[in-house]
Order: structure tokens, then C-alpha cells, then sequence
């Protein structure tokens, strides 16, 4: 199983990718098994038990033993597999709280990187090695589906106009991994990549600080011809920002207008305040309740009628929907979080 193009599977390289592996060989192998078994004995029933001169076959009705033992046997490994599968899956989707994240936005045709310092950078995105990665994946307004695949982490997630979905990953193999769009976008789709450059903690502090680091060599599947459908171009230079983004989103809110009805502070205006919204359990009118994340930010500022906080009947507020871009709803809904 080597990292060819066009072979079996890539280059195992986060931490998620080698359970997965292990998993998906050994569902190979049972598959393998039972081809055998079945296509064996029906083989093998055909030839001794066919119709010939002088030979009457036995009327058989049941065989309790038999039976059982066909049953019990693909019970115990299907309920196994889930068991493996559904361990596998958590490990995969849930990230440690510690996780570091940065925000990916996919645009017909490019991949938007955002960074915790306001930094963004397209078409690369620069992690640690061994570090617990946290992706928030969104596309553009106003866009098409798009999906983000990056074949030796074994990761995938779909990219939707309107909605945040998350991948995480624990890169442990320092190179530079390809990343692929997998939902057909349109004309460049198959030009909409990526590259993940996983680097050493040092190369990575030089990269935070502003400093231009040697790209890394590509590893498994990871050295397709870039052509940016958008033409950007790969540098490594990404420019530091004056503002990071919990301070654009803080600034937004600002020239957005938003702090007219809402705040920081925990006082009541006339829309809730921002104070301690992050994570916690808003009740609506409606009785219902949601968890206040990534979608529930968004949707409240974009349709905000859709989901009223309770106490707040009768209040309207107007849509915001197309008012802010991605990378700026990014920016206001790092504020929030930090809002403790
Ligand atoms: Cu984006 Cu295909």
C-alpha cells in the first residue's frame, strides 16, 4: 500500500488516518473471506448435489446448528464493525478543545485559508506537525457546494454556502499534502487545489512571525500541478495584519451597526447581548433549544427572524443576509466567542 496515484491507499499521515486504515483492511480482508465462503460452497453445492442418473437428493427442512451458527457468527462482526466504525468516526469528528483552528472558505475556485491573527492565505494552509487541527469549513455566499478532501489525512467534508461543518486532524508526517474540491463546482473544479504544508513547530513560529519558510516536499498523494483557476499565487509570504480577528469582528460589529441593540457587556439592550453567548443554550419562542455556535450565530444575523430568542417577541431586527462575506462572518463570530 504505497502513496502512487492510482494505487491502493495514500500515505497514511495523521493519527485519524492509520485507525482508519487499519479498519478499512481489515473490512478488505473480511469481504475477502466471505467471497470465498459464499461463492465456495454455492460452487462446490453445485457440483456435488447436481441432478445425475441414480442419485435422488434428501429433502432436508432445517438444521438448528447450522442455523445459529450463521446467524450468531455475521452478528457478533457486523455489531464488532460498528463498534470499530462508530470509535473511528468519534476519534475523526471530534476535536480536542485545545484544537488549534483555522477557517477555510471555498470559493468557485480557490481555497480560502483564515487564520486566527487575521491573516488569511489561499490555496495553503500552513499547520504543526502533531498538533490537533480543527478546520471550519464554509463556502462563499452565493456559491456553489464544494467539498474539501484531503486524501492522507483521510478527511472530507462538504463545503456549503450558508452553513459551517468542521474536519479534524492530527498531521504527523511533515510534507506538503494535496487537497482536493470532490463536488463538481463547474468549469475549474478539477483546478480547485490546495495544498496543506504540515511543518515543524520552529518552521511554523518563523511562518507565524511573519518570516518566509521552505515549502516542504510533497508526500503521498500530494504533488498534483497547481493551476489556480483564479491564477493567486503560491508564495509562502503571507502578510501579518494589524488587526486579528476576534478585533475585525469586534470592529464589525461597529461599523455594522450591530452594537445599536446588542453588547458586550451583559446589559439588556434591545436585542440579547453578546456576553457569554458562545456555547451556551438559548431558549426561543418557540420553546426550543439551540446551542449557540458557529450556525446559530450566522443564522441570527443573516435571517434573524428565524430563530427569536425568548423574551425577545415583537422585536425585529433586520436581515443581514449578503451583508457580510464569509471571511468577515469568520471575523464577527471569533468575537463572539471571545465574549466570555
Ligand atoms: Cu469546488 Cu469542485
Amino acid at each position: 500500500m504505497n502513496g502512487e496515484l492510482g494505487g491502493s491507499i495514500p500515505i497514511a499521515a495523521s493519527e485519524v488516518a492509520q485507525s482508519w486504515d487499519t479498519l478499512y483492511i481489515f473490512l478488505f480482508w473480511v469481504s475477502i473471506a466471505f467471497c470465498v465462503i459464499v461463492f465456495g460452497s454455492m460452487l462446490w453445492f453445485a457440483i456435488q448435489y447436481r441432478q445425475r442418473p441414480g442419485h435422488k437428493a434428501t429433502y432436508i427442512t432445517h438444521h438448528t446448528l447450522l442455523e445459529v451458527v450463521w446467524t450468531v457468527v455475521p452478528t457478533i462482526l457486523v455489531v464488532g464493525i460498528f463498534v470499530w466504525g462508530w470509535v473511528v468516526y468519534k476519534d475523526m469528528v471530534e476535536a480536542p478543545a485545545d484544537a488549534y483552528e483555522v477557517r477555510v472558505i471555498g470559493k468557485r475556485w480557490d481555497w480560502t485559508f483564515q487564520y486566527e491573527d487575521g491573516r488569511t492565505s489561499v490555496n495553503e494552509l500552513y499547520v504543526p506537525v502533531n498538533t490537533p487541527i480543527k478546520l471550519l469549513i464554509t463556502a462563499q455566499r452565493a456559491d456553489v457546494l464544494h467539498s474539501f478532501f484531503i486524501p492522507n489525512f483521510r478527511v472530507k467534508k462538504d463545503a456549503v454556502p450558508g452553513r459551517f461543518s468542521y474536519v479534524y486532524f492530527k498531521p504527523n508526517i511533515i510534507g506538503s499534502h494535496q487537497v482536493f474540491c470532490t463536488e463538481y463546482c463547474g468549469t475549474s473544479h478539477s483546478a480547485m487545489l490546495a495544498k496543506v504544508y504540515v511543518v515543524s513547530q520552529e518552521d511554523f513560529d518563523r511562518w507565524w512571525a511573519g518570516e518566509k519558510i521552505e515549502i516542504p516536499p510533497p508526500v503521498g498523494i500530494g504533488d498534483i500541478q497547481y493551476a489556480s483557476a483564479s491564477g493567486a499565487v503560491l508564495s509562502g509570504e503571507v502578510q501579518k495584519p494589524k488587526m486579528d480577528l476576534v478585533q475585525v469582528g469586534e470592529q464589525l460589529t461597529k461599523t455594522k451597526g450591530c452594537v445599536a441593540c446588542h453588547n458586550a457587556t451583559g446589559e439588556k439592550l434591545i436585542g440579547p447581548t453578546y456576553k457569554g453567548l458562545w456555547g451556551s443554550e438559548v431558549e426561543l419562542t418557540d420553546g426550543t433549544k439551540v446551542i449557540a455556535d458557529e450556525n446559530y450565530i450566522k443564522t441570527s444575523i443573516e435571517m434573524p427572524q428565524k430563530q427569536i430568542v425568548k423574551g425577545y417577541e415583537g422585536v425585529v431586527m433586520p436581515p443581514y443576509a449578503g451583508q457580510f462575506t464569509a471571511e468577515e462572518l469568520n471575523a464577527v463570530i471569533a468575537y463572539m466567542k471571545s465574549v466570555k
